[in-house]
């Protein structure tokens, strides 16, 4: 089988083609190098680099594919608010290029990557696919616009299409070319600021008069080699046309100051930080209903906060 990973040269893109090729898949990499890195592609692979508002590049690089993973896309919740119509155009917009070429071309199974941001602030905790969806920004309402974009593709055209709903990504893979890890400029996250964290320039804490048990906000970490894993189970799991959406997280969470607890252990000495003004749009705690992935994909996550601070500690070098 011959995928097509769109966003390929990214972070959770590229640790996708790491894994998929290893596996003994087949794989073509789209990207537009906007965020990505085209030294994360492995030489080797077919990389066509290109636009989703470029619907011939599109068609290009889907030829010989069977299927697509679709990460490609704008991901960054306080620049969606600035330019929402870069989101519209770019996460919407391409996606709807996306699948209008993947019809001509009768590619009929989609993995696509959505977001927790398409819950909003959550009514009930742990949150499940059922819950009600409110963004509160337009990265979260451009993830919800395509899951609903894909729900009609799959009644009206017979696209077989799971969007997997991802809550906090961390961790690296190291490949036979070295760490994939982070590489975002500016850098928004919270373990690779952690980790960068120096006395002179200390890590923000962004709120500690957050209704949590120390004051910061919790959110749910999956290491990205487990999440990987479940969209190769979900890409399995493609059978007959329809749309499943799915959680991915570890079903708990963790507060700031047990991130920054756990990365101060791995390095072996207390991590400086400040506390801060809280940052605009944030809930104060996400943590994702898992049972349906583990239910109906037989995907369990299996590495650990430890781990994923320890990987991107590893991968930073
Ligand atoms: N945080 C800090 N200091 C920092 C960075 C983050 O205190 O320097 C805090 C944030 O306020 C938040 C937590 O750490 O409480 C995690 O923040 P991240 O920026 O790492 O991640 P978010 O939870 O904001 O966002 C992530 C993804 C989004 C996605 C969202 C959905 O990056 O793309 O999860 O839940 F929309």
């Amino acid at each position: 089988m011959r995928v097509l990973v769109t966003g390929g040269a990214g972070y959770i893109g590229s640790t996708a083609v790491d894994i998929l090729t290893t596996q003994g898949y087949e794989v073509s990499v789209f990207d537009d190098c906007s965020t990505g890195h085209g030294d994360n592609v492995p030489t080797g692979i077919t990389f066509i680099q290109g636009s989703l508002l470029n619907r011939s590049e599109i068609a290009q690089a889907l030829k010989g594919c069977d299927a697509v993973m679709h990460f490609a896309g704008k991901s960054l919740v306080g620049e969606s608010v600035e330019k929402p119509e870069l989101y519209w155009s770019v996460n919407v917009g391409g996606t709807r290029n996306l699948l209008d070429e993947m019809r001509v071309a009768r590619i009929s199974k989609l993995i696509f990557s959505s977001s927790a941001a398409t819950y909003g602030e959550p009514e009930v905790l742990p949150i499940l696919e059922s819950a009600s969806n409110k963004p509160t920004n337009a990265y979260g309402a451009t993830k919800l616009a395509v899951d609903a974009m894909i729900t009609d593709e799959a009644r009206g055209h017979g696209l077989s299409a799971a969007s997997l709903r991802y809550f906090n990504v961390a961790g690296a893979l190291k490949s036979t070319r070295g760490w994939l890890t982070e590489r975002h400029n500016p850098e928004t996250h919270l373990i690779p600021n952690v980790l960068r964290s120096t006395p002179a320039n200390p890590v923000k804490i962004f709120g500690s008069d957050w209704p949590t048990k120390d004051g910061t906000c919790i959110r749910d970490y999956v290491h990205v080699v487990d999440l990987i894993d479940a969209h190769i189970k979900a890409l399995n799991s493609l059978s007959k046309p329809g749309h499943e959406i799915f959680n991915l997280g570890s079903g708990g969470g963790y507060s700031v100051r047990e991130v920054i607890a756990a990365a101060s252990d791995a390095i072996g000495s207390q991590i400086p930080f400040i506390d801060s003004p809280r940052r605009a749009g944030d809930p104060a705690v996400l943590i994702a209903d898992i049972s349906k992935a583990k239910r109906v994909l037989g995907w369990e996550p299996t590495r650990n906060l430890e781990a994923m601070v320890s990987d991107t500690l590893a991968s930073f070098g």
